[in-house]
């Protein structure tokens, strides 16, 4: 469980007792000395079993909180697809469309024939990016296919052929360090984020702790950089 997860789960614990403690002191300054040890008529005991009860019922919301949230605790996101994933998707493709990489009169390299699960066909094209005010290494994919597809064919016309985009964005030291902090995104040809068989948006580090996925199948590129291409991302 995460430290603060703890510490939050101790905090609710601890705080009927300091509602109960507060009110004891001034029960026994009022007292004098005669009273002093001696439990009040109905008093601490009934309080302090109701205390034990608030304590169960803030344990049990508690866990159940942690259920619910799951073991990677509060503000964390799952590892691809939530919120903010999706919220920087967007952002990447907008970055792009301003670089005129992706969307209408992109600019093209020289396709060739691609391999599973990219497509038949495949472009790519690496450079730096600022995406939400920080520049990144990108390298995007595109992937063309469809009945009678070919290299000549996408050269000609690459709207035509182009089944989907995928791209790997650089992003701050730290935001996946077992996998080089790579961003990774799904697009269909006209921007909108594309989904896994379950449903979830594939935006974000996809799809980490699976053992199929973005990152399961680069992680078997050589140069331990995650990038098939080339090996100057170590
Ligand atoms: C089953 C394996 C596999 C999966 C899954 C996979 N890729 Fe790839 N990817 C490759 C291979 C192989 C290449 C090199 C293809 C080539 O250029 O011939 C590649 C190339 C790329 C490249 C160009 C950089 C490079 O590594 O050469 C990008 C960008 C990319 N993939 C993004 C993605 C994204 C995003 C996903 C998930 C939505 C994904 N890939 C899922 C195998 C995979």
């Amino acid at each position: 469980m995460p430290l603060h997860l703890l510490v939050l789960t101790a905090r609710l614990d601890a705080l009927p007792l300091a509602w109960f403690s507060g009110r004891r002191v001034p029960a026994q300054r009022q007292g004098g000395p005669a009273q002093r040890g001696r439990v009040p008529p109905g008093g601490n005991n009934s309080r302090f079993g109701a205390v034990l009860l608030v304590m169960r019922v803030r344990t049990l919301i508690a866990a159940f909180w942690l259920l619910l949230v799951g073991p990677t605790g509060f503000a964390a996101e799952a590892p691809f697809g939530g919120k903010s994933s999706v919220r920087f998707a967007e952002k990447l493709w907008q970055a792009l469309q301003g670089r005129g990489l992706v969307g209408e009169g992109a600019i093209h390299s020289r396709p060739y024939r691609g391999q599973h699960p990219h497509g038949a066909v495949l472009d790519t094209i690496e450079g730096k990016l600022i995406v939400a005010g920080r520049g990144g290494v990108v390298i995007v994919k595109r992937n063309y296919g469809g009945e009678g597809v070919s290299v000549s064919k996408v050269a000609n016309n690459p709207d035509r052929w182009l089944k989907a985009v995928t791209v790997m964005f650089r992003r701050e030291s730290g935001y996946d360090p077992e996998n080089r902090d790579w961003f990774w995104a799904k697009y269909a040809p006209d921007g909108r984020l594309e989904k896994n068989a379950n449903g979830v948006w594939l935006a974000g580090r996809v799809a980490k702790g699976s053992p199929k996925g973005c990152i399961a199948c680069h992680r078997s590129a050589r140069g331990n950089d995650l990038v098939f291409n080339n090996d100057r991302h170590r």
